[in-house]
């Protein structure tokens, strides 16, 4: 139940329209309970006074009951609108409530707390989770509190006339409202567990499939894919038809125990009409109110479903939200830098489940103004340096300074407004390349993004889609070329306007000339800032004016192009690398 009362706690805010809604829904309750009650009364009553003759059909009144009847009538009509209108609104209010509070929670354990999640768990949490523990409120909260109160005020009203029959309301309204649904929720409750898991396990499957699509594709990997998806949609209609199959008795115990009940107040009521303990109307009264009684627990059998089904996600939802934080954030207030100079002093930074550390002792240093290369061959930890300086993992030994003061005192949205990144996987959303340029200045105006675009060198190629910056770049930017989409994220650095450009190996995977024009294009974006050039080739070092050659977590040596090449050392290993390849791919004469 902890779960549960979490849960509850997180929707205060809107107990005023939570407990508006539940009013009204009992509202509806009663009125439709005082309706048949009343009708039937009313009835019976006109029925006697008919035969009684013309005094007694004169002296009837049947003018209170009329009016009483189309009183409850039109405030059932008029209360179960206003319900829906009040539960709907307050349905959306919670929504947003748990998707931004669980948002909040995600947002500062990415990326460092979130490895150990594969996408689409994250995704079918925010999404269906969710939307299951949206249902907590509407189907499960509100049924049981109106319910409970409903039940009482009935039973209740026929204690009135008869301490028995008000009794034997409460009992059946509670067998049929609370024993028959816990028996078949305990039924149902191991299917309902293994339809989560599998709903998870297919969504899971569906947008790792959806990501892989090409993959799938080339290595005719489908059957085997759609094969395994099968199998899981199997396995959750079959159980599916198990639950169908619980939950039809269930119905069917419901109508049984309704209509038993009826009979036992009637059965009940006869011998007190007979000894005149009850008048002869009130006996279709009761009858006919314990029939609209049932409205009230109708809603229970779900509400158990929905119980079983809502812990299992609030336990989901909070498994992610109370995920200790990697490391905590500096609480600001922000230092206020001096000159955005940067200096690591033996620095080392190990990943939580890696035995090596991926920096191990890096003495390093960026002045501002200056334009500094980090190479090395993959694994060295040159990204590490990046995952570093933006704080998204912390470093366990060493100093780095920034700007005059520790990195570790910056509040991590504050640091990383100094820089700007583009990198090889610089991620490009599925939308539009104007929104895709927005993510770096939402409020840019129409003139900035072009003239982010024209420094990118992209201006020409959106200036000719007939959509112009509306043009959609596909999941990943899959519509642009390897080159264009890395000049969005150039165009997306400029709008950031950053003090710091870091390039982690920005040109990877383009091809020579693209790689040649992207770099010379690079230039113009690198002039007035302090450049951070990260990169395994030795293409475009000569203009940098110091080099760090990173080898396993270690600075091996730095110096300026000329000074390493001469000294003969790790860099000229990259140096004749290039010259083999250079010999390699010269034309043959
Ligand atoms: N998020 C991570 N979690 C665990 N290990 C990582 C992570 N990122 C990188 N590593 C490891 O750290 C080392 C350095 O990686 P990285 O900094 O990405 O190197 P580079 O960018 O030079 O190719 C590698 O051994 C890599 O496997
Ligand atoms: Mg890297």
């Amino acid at each position: 139940m902890g779960e549960l009362w979490r849960l509850l706690k997180l929707f205060a805010p809107y107990r005023g329209w939570i407990l508006s809604g539940a009013l009204l829904a009992l509202l509806t309750i009663l009125s439709n309970f005082g309706l048949l009650a009343l009708s039937g009364w009313f009835l019976a009553s006109a029925a006697v006074a008919g035969l009684g003759g013309i005094a007694t059909q004169n002296l009837f009144n049947f003018f209170t009951p009329a009016a009483g009847v189309r009183g409850f009538a039109t405030v059932r009509v008029v209360s179960r609108y206003l319900e829906r209108i009040v539960t709907h609104e307050a349905t959306f209010r919670l929504l947003s409530r748990l998707r931004s509070w669980f948002y909040a929670r995600l947002e500062p354990l990415a990326p460092a707390g979130l490895q150990g999640y594969r996408a689409g768990d994250i995704l079918s949490r925010i999404v269906a989770d969710i939307d299951t523990l949206n249902n907590f409120y509407l189907r499960v909260f509100t049924p049981f509190l109106v319910a409970g109160l409903a039940a009482l005020i009935m039973a209740g009203f026929f204690a009135l006339f008869s301490w028995t029959v008000g009794l034997t309301l409460l009992l059946f309204l509670a067998v049929a409202g609370l024993a028959l649904p816990l028996l078949t929720e305990r039924l149902g409750a191991k299917l309902g567990r293994e339809m989560t898991n599998i709903n998870a396990d297919l969504r899971v499957q569906l947008v790792d499939g959806m990501q892989g699509m090409g993959e799938i594709l080339t290595y005719n990997a489908g059957p085997v894919v759609r094969a395994h998806a099968a199998a899981l949609n199997d396995q959750l209609i079959q159980r599916q038809g198990r639950m169908s199959v619980i939950t039809g008795w269930g119905s069917a115990g419901m109508g049984l125990l309704t209509n038993l009940g009826m009979w036992c107040i009637v059965i009940l009521a006869i011998p007190l009409v007979v000894h005149g303990h009850l008048s002869g109307p009130e006996l279709p009264m009761l009858a006919l109110g314990s029939l609209a009684a049932f409205e009230a627990i109708a809603a229970l059998p779900l509400a158990f479903q929905f119980l079983g089904q809502t812990r299992e996600a609030a336990r989901r939802i909070f498994a992610v939200a109370d995920q200790p934080l990697p490391f905590a954030d500096a609480p600001g207030p922000a230092p206020q830098p001096r000159r955005l100079d940067l200096r690591l002093t033996d620095v080392h930074l190990r990943y939580a489940d890696s035995a090596r550390p991926a920096l191990d002792g890096v003495d390093l240093e960026v002045a501002q103004g200056s334009r500094v290369a980090v190479l090395g061959v993959t694994g060295a930890g040159k990204s590490s340096l990046v995952n570093l300086l933006l704080r998204f993992y912390d470093y366990q030994e060493g100093r780095v300074q920034f700007g005059g003061h520790e990195l570790r005192d910056y509040p991590g949205d504050n640091l990383r407004r100094y820089f700007a990144v583009v990198s090889q996987r610089s991620y490009l959303f599925h939308s539009t390349v104007r929104d895709n340029l927005l993510v770096a200045k939402g409020d840019a105006t129409e003139d900035e993004l072009w003239e982010a675009l024209a420094v990118a060198q992209l201006d020409e190629f959106v200036r000719a889609q007939p959509a112009g910056l509306d043009t959609i770049v596909g999941e990943g930017g899959v519509k642009l070329s390897g080159g264009q989409g890395r000049r969005v994220a150039i165009a997306r650095a400029i709008l950031k306007n950053a003090p710091w450009l870091i390039l982690d190996e920005p040109t990877e995977g383009l091809d020579p000339v693209t790689e040649m024009e992207f770099l010379r294009d690079l230039q113009a974006v690198m002039a007035g800032r302090t450049v951070l050039y990260i990169t395994h080739r030795l293409i475009g070092l000569e203009a940098m004016d110091r080099i760090y050659v990173l080898e396993d977590g270690r600075v091996l040596e730095s110096g300026d192009y000329a000074t390493l090449l001469r000294r003969g050392g790790q860099f000229t290993r990259f140096a004749t690398f290039r010259g083999a390849f250079e010999a390699l791919s010269a034309p043959q004469s």
